[in-house]
């Protein structure tokens, strides 16, 4: 949600801030803009992409060396020229990016508006400006850091914030709460972002900054502190993401570049963790905290979107082959419940992005509460991981496509290697069995590419026929059917066609009113010990015309014959079908969105990080 970016030092500031955006853009793509202080304050924003904004800059011939910049999607007002970032204070001296919500924003609007101030858009981030200018103007023996701290007091909700300022023409200041913010350390340049891949081009160390800090930083030095103005040394860490894994590798896509990494992304998420040979499961990230998942009396897991549909398929996997009892929570309706939950629960939280703000809230709840906290997290370093008591990652390198793909193979990877390690540890699987189980996920990376390789035809086929189907039902059954659920969410976040996932004998319970012959339905027909009633039910759906595109295990001659279309996957064990299932699914949504003109990688309405609640 919104991109921040921040450069000072020698280079040509305009360059560092686009560069940086466009890698950010997958956060908020309505509007862009960038002051660059070069003895006055340069502004240039405007609704559309950066590109546009690239081109405004050196039509306007904008240079200087400091400067701060911003990517939006937007929640105060609509996208237009004058809502878009920075925003300015009353004199035009202090310009402000922000990402994050200001809940008070009217009544400090009120009382500024009372003092004289003009506002220009319908933002929260405006009073920002003009409540620093009008506290650090207020009195001579205030400092702008001093301002700054004291606006931030004063201000309810969530930011990450950049800041610069003509007095003060060598230094940028930055401030998070709920969003999040970083600083690159480079010789003699240093950058900020909201996440590392604008900076990591350029320097490999970074110091993240944690809700309730500040940093003054400038070309040669930062210093960092609480917004009481407590100094703080921080931990300055090496980045282990390189340019090649956020650069589009010749694909028109980031989205089908994600999809075609999946069996090396499976591999990167098994590797060093499962050992064939002696049936043996090592998730260091959570050895420390084992004892108490075995003692677990249940676990919860909550997470939003596609990270929710892994957790529902971790929900069989832990119930299944550990007999933990499993919740699975939306991370939004749990806070907001009175959640019965403490000590002896462990909680479980997935999130690719490590940010999602529902999600954080959900893990601060269930914490308050008593409850241990797990993640299973993507981004090393965000907030998520760092937050939660103990977490595994699931190495499936930077996502930058919106909709999600090899995060949610890779978090159900990571959810079987626990369930599995929480098996062997219960004494529900033994020693032969954990053999088999790990031979076989052991597997999964050359399956996977073993059906991208078989199917990228027939989707692409199959997409020319169904490009205008103004609906879609996706129909799965045990551990197939979150991944129904995850099918069509694929499909409408990306090509704008409705669609629904149904557990399949739920669709005699209302769905089936749908159907005639306008009506594609994608059954996944993959789960051995289901596919009899999965059967019935395609034959329910043919019955009314229906056309039934299935995914399902080779030799099915019985649900081949019953399909228009359909796509076999290997063999494998059910609790690891899920894996492969999504990929044609992943496929088709993908094909169906380039042929309807959409714009894949940045859908509309979206953000891949989505840090507002
Ligand atoms: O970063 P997270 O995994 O916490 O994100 C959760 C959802 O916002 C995300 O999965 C979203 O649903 C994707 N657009 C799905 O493709």
């Amino acid at each position: 949600m919104c991109g921040i970016v921040g450069y000072v030092g020698t280079r040509d500031a305009g360059d560092v801030l686009v560069k940086g955006l466009k890698r950010l853009e997958y956060r908020g793509y309505d509007s862009a803009g960038v002051a660059i202080l070069n003895g006055e304050m340069s502004v240039q924003k405007g609704k559309g992409k950066v590109i546009n904004l690239e081109k405004s800059l050196a039509a306007n011939e904008i240079k200087g060396h400091i400067g701060i910049g911003h990517t939006r999607w937007a929640t105060h007002g609509e996208p237009n020229d004058v809502n878009s970032h920075p925003h300015l204070s009353e004199s035009g001296r202090i310009a402000v990016v922000h990402n994050g919500i200001i809940e008070n924003y009217n009544s400090l609007k009120r009382k500024l508006t009372e003092n004289g101030r003009t506002f220009h858009s319908q933002t929260d981030t405006e009073i920002i400006a003009q409540l620093i200018e009008e506290i650090y103007t207020g009195s001579d023996k205030i400092t702008f850091e001093q301002a700054i701290q004291l606006t931030l007091k004063q201000i309810v909700g969530t930011y990450g914030l950049a800041i610069v300022n003509l007095d003060t023409p060598d230094k940028i200041y930055i401030a998070r709460k709920g969003s999040p913010l970083l600083l690159g350390i480079g010789e003699n340049e240093m950058f900020i972002a909201s996440d590392a891949s604008p900076i990591v081009e350029y320097t490999n160390k970074v110091v993240y900054l944690d809700d309730g800090e500040m940093a003054v930083v400038d070309a040669n030095s930062y210093e960092v502190k609480t917004i009481d103005d407590v100094a703080l040394t921080k931990e300055v860490h090496e980045l282990a993401i390189s340019l090649d894994a956020i650069e589009k590798a010749g694909y028109p896509h980031f989205m089908l570049k994600e999809i075609f990494e999946q069996p090396r992304s499976i591999a990167d998420c098994l590797r060093g963790r499962i050992n064939e040979k002696n049936g043996t499961i090592q998730l260091g990230g959570i050895a420390e905290v084992m004892d108490d998942l075995v003692n677990a009396k249940r676990i919860v897991i909550a997470a939003c979107g596609t990270s929710w549909h892994s957790g529902l398929v971790g929900e069989y996997l832990f119930e299944h082959l550990a007999k933990t009892p499993v919740e699975v929570e939306y991370a939004s309706e749990f806070r907001y419940r009175d959640p019965l939950i403490g000590e002896g629960d462990v909680m479980l939280v997935i999130s690719q992005s490590g940010e999602t703000a529902d999600t954080l809230a959900a893990l601060r709840e269930a914490k308050a509460r008593g409850a241990m906290v797990l993640g299973i997290c993507n981004v090393v370093g965000s907030t998520i991981s760092r937050e939660t008591d103990a977490g595994v990652f699931t190495h499936a390198g930077p996502e930058i496509g919106v909709a999600s793909t090899k995060a949610f193979t890779a978090q159900v990877v990571v959810l079987t290697m626990m369930a599995l390690k929480l098996g062997i540890e219960k004494g529900h699987i033994n020693k032969k069995q954990a053999k088999e189980y790990i031979r076989e996920l052991a597997a999964i990376p050359d399956k996977v590419d073993q059906i991208l390789k078989g199917c990228d035809d027939v989707t692409q086929d199959m997409a020319k026929l169904f490009t205008y189907a103004p609906n879609f039902l996706y129909l799965g059954r045990s551990y197939n059917f979150p991944v129904a659920l995850e099918g069509a969410l694929k499909l409408k976040e990306i090509s704008y066609i409705h669609a629904e996932g149904y557990p399949a004998a739920e669709m005699k319970h209302g769905p089936i009113a749908l159907i005639d012959e306008m009506m594609p339905v994608v059954v996944i027909a993959a789960t051995d010990h289901t596919n009899d009633k999965m059967v019935s039910n395609i034959e329910e759906v043919k019955a009314r015309k229906g056309r039934i595109i299935s995914i399902m295990n080779s030799e099915n001659s019985e649900v081949k014959d019953l399909s228009e279309f359909s796509i076999s996957i290997p063999s494998t064990k059910d609790c690891f079908s899920p894996l492969l299932t999504v990929i044609p699914l992943q496929l088709l949504s993908y094909y169906i969105a380039v042929n309807r003109g959409c714009n894949v990688d940045q859908p509309r309405n979206l953000a891949k990080s989505v840090t507002v609640e």
